[in-house]
Parts: structure tokens; sequence; C-alpha cells
């Protein structure tokens, strides 16, 4: 049906959008995190609501599917790989048989309600915080002969300057270790700011390029490091459980956030 008040509502549609993000950044920012909650509830909270409920909006694991729309849209987003979908924790845990039938699938029912949440409204989030917040992954590295003791570490090194030429000099560092057989810890995640008052949010330690929601410790740091200096920016160890192990794996670091300043 091509009618005049087609065209119009669809000018006006495009009119008002373009309204919120040229006059008034919070509005778009807002209006599209509703969307994305709202996509999320009509998918993936109601595929949850219906069948992981028992457990995870009962007390037991992880409380994915709570009560709390906010705190399942929150808690969901940690378990899901927006960039590939299929490989989502949530997908693998659906296939698992950790709670019987209902995770005995094949995934396609989560896949497919990840899928729409993405199109319906996620899609628009990430781009928004992407302009806003630029995320800096560094170079991955290999890991070094690791001592087999639980109190000595040895160290790893990323230089800064690979994505932010004015941070030559600048270095993040922590301390790692082999736990036991399947697990690293890492502690004293340190950043050396050379010439450069630095600023930094969000620390995720990837491996090999995957981060994994489990190793978050240091994602709540939020810090500015002044120059000439080396801070300790988390006291606490952070437990990582191998990938494909020591011998090949390869770890690097993202930051949600990462300026420079003379
Ligand atoms: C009978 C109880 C039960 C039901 C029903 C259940 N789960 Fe779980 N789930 C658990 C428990 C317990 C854990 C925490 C221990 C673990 O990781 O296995 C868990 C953990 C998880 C995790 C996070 C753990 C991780 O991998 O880091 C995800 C994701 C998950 N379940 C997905 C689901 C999905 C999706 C459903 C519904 C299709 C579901 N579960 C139904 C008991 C349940």
């Amino acid at each position: 049906m091509k009618t005049w008040e087609g065209v119009v509502a669809v000018a006006l549609v495009v009119l008002l959008a373009g309204c919120g993000i040229l006059n008034d950044d919070r509005t778009a920012v807002f209006s599209s995190e509703l969307a994305s909650v709202q996509a999320f509830q009509s998918s993936v909270y109601a595929l949850t609501r219906a069948k992981c409920i028992d457990c995870h909006g009962a007390g037991i694991g992880p409380q994915f599917a709570s009560a709390n729309l906010q705190t399942a849209y929150t808690l969901s987003r940690g378990y899901v790989d927006f960039s590939n979908i299929a490989n989502s924790r949530i997908v693998a845990r659906t296939k698992d048989g950790h709670c019987g039938g209902s995770c005995r699938g094949d995934g396609a029912e989560m896949i497919a309600a990840i899928s729409t949440w993405w199109a319906n409204g996620e899609s628009g989030l990430e781009s928004t915080e992407a302009a806003e917040q630029p995320v800096s992954v560094t170079q991955s590295l290999g890991i070094p002969a690791l001592p087999s003791s639980t109190t000595v570490y040895t160290f790893m090194q990323w230089p800064l300057s690979s994505f932010l030429p004015t941070l030559s000099g600048a270095i993040f560092e922590v301390d790692i270790q082999q736990f036991n057989g399947s697990t690293y810890r890492v502690r004293n995640p340190r950043i050396t700011s050379g010439g450069y008052t630095i600023k930094i949010k969000d620390i995720r330690i990837l491996i090999n390029g995957k981060y994994d929601p489990a190793n978050n410790a240091y994602v709540t740091i939020e810090t500015t490091i002044a120059a000439n200096t080396t801070l300790v920016l988390s006291s606490i160890p952070m437990l990582m459980l191998q990938d494909k192990g020591a011998a090949q794996d390869q770890l690097s670091v993202q930051f949600g956030k990462l300026t420079a300043a003379p």
C-alpha cells in the first residue's frame, strides 16, 4: 500500500530519529538501550523464562532469567557473543545437557532468539556505544615459560604504542603463573605511563582473542595514571581457565577506554 500517509510517516520517523541523535545524545542512547531491553524481553528472555527459569530465575546458577528484567538483561549480555552468536556461552549451555532435555538440543532456538535480540535492538546500542567509547585491544602475545610453583610468578608486558602512537614507552603488565594444570593466575595488573597522563577503564584479559565472562575481575577499573609513574590497578588476583594450554594460548588486553594527554 503506497499512500501519502505512509510516506509522511516514514519521513517523520526519519526526522525524529535524526533529532534524537543530533540534538540530544542522551535521548539517543537511552532510547536505543530501551529498544535493546525490549528486544531482549521478547526473544532470549521469553525463551529463558520458559525453559531455564526453574534454576536461573530461582536462585540456582547465574540469575539471567531473573524476574527483574533489567538484571536479567545485564547478566544475559555476559553470556552472549554478538559477533559470533553460535559461539555464545548461553548457546553452548543449551546443548550440554546440564539441565536435562531442555539443554540437549542443537542450540538453534537460542541462536534464533539472540539473532532477533541483535536485529531488533542490540545492534543499535552497540553502534552507539562504539561511537562513544572506542575499545582498544593490544596485540596477542604467547605465554612465557611459567614457573610451576604457586608462589613464583613471571610477568607479561604489552606495549601500548600499537594503537595510540602518543603512548610510546607506555606499558601494561601483569604477573602470571601456572596455578594448576588447567588454570593461570594473574595479579598486579599495572600500567607504566611513560610521558603521558593515561585514563583507562574496563580492562579485560582475552585468551586467543576471546573474552570469558568469568574473567571479569578488572572490568570495573576506571582510573587515571599520572605521567612517569607505574600504578598497580587492582590487588585482586584472577584465575583464568586455560583455553588450548600454555604452549598455544595467546593473551591480549582489551581496554573499554584508553586515552592519553601530555
Ligand atoms: C536444573 C537447573 C538448571 C536449569 C533448568 C538450567 N540451568 Fe543453566 N546452570 C545451572 C547451574 C547449577 C549452573 C552453574 C554451574 C555450571 O556452570 O554448570 C548453570 C550455569 C549456566 C550458565 C553459565 C555458566 C557458564 O557457562 O559460565 C549458562 C549460560 C546456563 N546455565 C544456561 C542455561 C540455559 C540457556 C538454560 C535453559 C535452556 C539453563 N541453563 C537451564 C542449572 C540449570
